[in-house]
């Protein structure tokens, strides 16, 4: 009778024909050279299980890395690709197979992969290279990396070759690249030891630059600035918009913020913005120069109207009241004559101190809002027979800042005047309304017009100020040139603008 142990060794090798490792056979108790026989095939299952299991999962690895993986044989012939290869030069495994790499590579690159091996044999490292995968309708831009493949015996058995693909990594480049060159403000990088490594075109301008790369604290016009920025740079590794003089190659000095950040974690280069800020500083100076010639101005129209109209009526009202005092000739006709005057005098002097008063800060700007006040305004010329207004308003409030209606109110005013002193006109019309979140004040006038743009240098500080009152606003002020048909112009404020910096 056989030995019922060789049916279990029979179904054991069945088992690991079919890839099953896991079944293992008891041992008898009678501990003979069949027993160590399938002790040794027991083991044999062990290892056959293990090797098996890691051969899975590389090959598990090698079809779910994104990369592309080719197999090369000795002389270039693809012998195995995995997944990725397939999915992005959609292409089966049975095509592909066999082919020379050569043949994905364009055909400018023909000599290519004798060039790497030749490469590789030198020094049997890896060889890096950027190339255009090509295959049917598929190609891709790569980075790709070759080595070789050595057997056990250390013998040469072909190459790998791992090609990643780059195609986005190129795109956000190139949009990175635009947004560098493109910026309207100087983008740079820079070295820890403050060295400029790279600069886009504004930087060049803005630095008066051609091909150096200086320091970028050589760039500081002054000293304390320039310890302080190194200091704070020092210790925090970045620093966002700290002003500074910019010192151009030829001595220019210019207003500028600059920023700094790390690039990174551990790279050493920082990257920057510097910010031209001289037209803000310079407007910045002409809002505050506009408001000290402004208040100066008042100041003398104020003391001038004070002077000859209240000043004058006071001064004879106290001439008739004089002439009363002591003067015991008088008539009580004479009397009640120079009391009347004074009467008189005292109700033009009440009349002339509430005008003063308008022209300081009319109380309905104040208490009422803009539209209000416009039409006061027009309603005391209109009395005085000036000229006639023709007014249109939207129907609905406008809520703007209280600086921003007194800034309106100024430049209507101005315009009103300006009609009234040099424009020989009978008319002036004035419509607010809201258009596409825009506020518009358009004012023109019948009379004789003037060319803005060639006025003969006759420039007063009131056209001036119409313009730079508007500035803290990012306001317009445009005039037409109506020459002979009156003077018109437009005011034109973003609502958008307004309401930001508002909140
Ligand atoms: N509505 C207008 N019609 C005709 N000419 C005008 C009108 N507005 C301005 N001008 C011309 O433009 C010039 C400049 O005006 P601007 O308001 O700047 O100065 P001004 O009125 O002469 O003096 P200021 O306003 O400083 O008291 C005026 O002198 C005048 O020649
Ligand atoms: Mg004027």
């Amino acid at each position: 009778m056989i030995d019922p142990r060789f049916q279990k060794i029979n179904d054991l090798f069945i088992d690991f024909s079919r890839g099953n490792f896991d079944t293992q056979i008891e041992l008898s108790n009678q501990l003979d050279e069949i027993d160590a026989f399938i002790s040794n095939i027991n083991m044999l299952g062990e290892e056959l299980k293990s090797t098996t299991i890691s051969l899975n999962y590389f090959n598990n690895i090698f079809h779910s890395v994104s990369d592309m993986i080719f197999v090369l044989q000795p002389d270039g012939k693809i012998k195995n690709i995995n997944h990725s290869v397939k999915l992005l030069l959609a292409c089966s495994e049975d095509e592909i197979m066999n082919t020379p790499i050569n043949k994905l590579f364009p055909s400018s690159q023909n000599k290519l992969f004798k060039e790497i091996t030749a490469q590789l044999q030198q020094d049997r490292k890896i060889v890096s290279s950027t190339i255009k995968l090509k295959y049917k309708n598929a190609s891709i831009d790569t980075q790709c990396l070759f080595t070789h493949l050595y057997s056990e015996q250390n013998e040469n058995i072909g190459f790998l070759l791992i090609a990643r693909d780059v195609r986005k990594i190129k795109e956000y480049e190139a949009k990175y690249q635009k947004i560098f060159q493109d910026s309207s403000d100087a983008i740079f990088i820079m070295n820890k030891d403050n060295r400029l490594l790279e600069i886009n075109k504004a930087g060049k301008q803005l630095l008066d630059l051609k091909n150096e790369l200086p320091f970028i604290l050589d760039l500081f016009a002054d000293a304390s600035e320039k310890m302080n920025f190194e200091t704070a740079l020092k210790k925090n590794n970045k620093i966002r918009d700290f002003y500074f003089k910019l010192k151009s190659k030829r001595n220019k000095h210019t207003d500028c913020l600059i920023s700094v950040n790390q690039i990174g974690e551990d790279s050493g280069n920082l990257q920057g913005i510097i910010k031209d800020i001289s037209i803000q500083k310079a407007n910045e100076t002409i809002v505050i120069n506009t408001i000290i010639q402004t208040e100066e101005n008042e100041r003398k129209r104020i003391s001038s109207d004070l002077h000859d109209s209240l000043g004058q009526q006071l001064s004879a009202i106290l001439f008739y009241l004089s002439t009363i005092k002591g003067n015991k000739k008088l008539s009580p006709e004479n009397v009640s004559e120079i009391l009347e005057k004074s009467h008189d005098a005292i109700s033009s002097a009440v009349k002339e101190l509430r005008d003063i008063c308008f022209n300081i800060m009319p109380r309905t700007l104040e208490n009422y809002g803009l539209l209000e006040a416009i039409k006061e305004l027009c309603a005391k010329i209109e009395k005085q027979e000036i000229f006639k207004f023709d007014i249109s308003f939207p129907k609905t409030k406008i809520e703007l800042p209280k600086s921003l209606e007194t800034t309106l109110f100024r430049i209507v005013q101005e315009f009103i005047n300006n009609t009234i002193k040099h424009a020989n006109a009978d008319e002036v019309k004035i419509k607010i309304k809201l258009e596409n979140e825009f506020l518009l004040i358009d004012i023109q006038d019948n009379g004789i017009g003037f060319d803005p743009e060639n006025n003969h240098g006759k420039f007063g500080l009131g056209l001036k100020n119409m313009e730079s009152r508007l500035l803290p606003y990012n306001g317009k002020l445009e005039f037409k040139n109506m020459l002979n048909q009156g003077t018109y112009c437009r005011i034109k404020i973003d609502m958008h603008y307004i309401n930001d910096t508002k909140s």
